[in-house]
């Protein structure tokens, strides 16, 4: 069973591959994060679990609720994630999950997508032929993935150096207390009050006051809300109407 969470699609793309390749279901966990429903998930083939990269590590609540999720029926697991590059200390951190739940780690294996955290002028988002270019080398290395998994062998990513766990154990946390604040979101008059941006909300930080939403807290920064707008009606700081949002939507051809 391929189990996936995704903001803006590079991840369920990635797990949706992966379970076609393997001839296994995916399963998107949006609906069970924000209900904080644990109940046992069996599966008869390993379990490959898939996750996006938020300041080099797999998102909080996502590793919190993979931590307290039931797994039952194959006892090895995989761990996939999706990154603009750089996946920092998850595969660490997969090894770990993978120990304290009494599975058998099958390793890790980041996959290098397009970026899509537009908030950031540091990491900017790539152009359109870029983002193109990049998917077709991620096809090539999920097939390999893909292929590693199905014959049921390991996959390897990079060795994580000590310094990097040095730097990222307590920067991640610093960082994203200080830095995913929601509240520069704003929304314009062009809202059409559909709620999509709350619905796609893992953390529920997103209610809708008089069909327009209202956002609380510190968030993930997933971009979700941003980049399924179906009318961009969502901005944050410098991102406003017009400025490029990542979606993978917008690089895949329609079948
Ligand atoms: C808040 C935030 C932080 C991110 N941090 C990193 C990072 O540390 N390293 C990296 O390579 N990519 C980083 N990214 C890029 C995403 O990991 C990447 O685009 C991922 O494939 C998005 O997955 P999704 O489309 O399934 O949500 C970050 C994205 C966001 C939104």
């Amino acid at each position: 069973m391929v189990l996936y969470f995704s903001a803006t699609g590079n991840t369920e793309y990635v797990a949706k591959k992966i379970a076609k390749m393997t001839g296994d279901e995916a399963l998107d966990l949006l609906k069970r994060i924000k209900e904080k429903d644990y109940s046992p998930i069996r599966s008869r083939k390993p379990f490959v679990i898939c996750s996006p990269i938020y300041v080099c590590e797999m998102p909080g609540f996502f590793v919190a609720f993979i931590r307290k999720l039931t797994l039952k029926g194959n006892r090895r697991v995989y761990f996939v994630t999706t990154s603009g590059g750089y996946a920092g200390m998850s595969g660490v951190t997969a090894k770990k999950i993978a120990k304290k739940k009494g599975m058998i780690f099958m390793g890790h294996k980041d996959i290098k997508m397009p970026p899509n955290y537009p908030v950031s002028k540091r990491y900017k988002l790539l152009s359109p032929a870029e983002c193109v270019k990049r998917l077709r080398a991620a096809a090539k290395e999920i097939r390999t993935v893909a292929a590693l998994i199905k014959r049921g062998e390991p996959v390897r990513d990079r060795h994580v150096f000590l310094f990097e766990k040095l730097i990222i154990i307590p920067f991640n946390p610093v960082w994203v207390r200080l830095k995913h604040s929601t509240k520069q979101f704003s929304v314009t008059d062009d809202c059409i009050g559909c709620g999509k941006c709350a619905a796609r909300c893992p953390l529920g930080r997103i209610t809708m006051v008089d069909r327009k939403p209202a956002w609380k807290g510190i968030c993930a920064h997933c971009m979700a809300c941003i980049a399924n707008c179906p009318v961009e009606a969502i901005e944050y700081a410098h991102v406003k109407k017009g400025v490029e949002k990542y979606r993978i939507g917008k690089y895949l051809r329609k079948k």
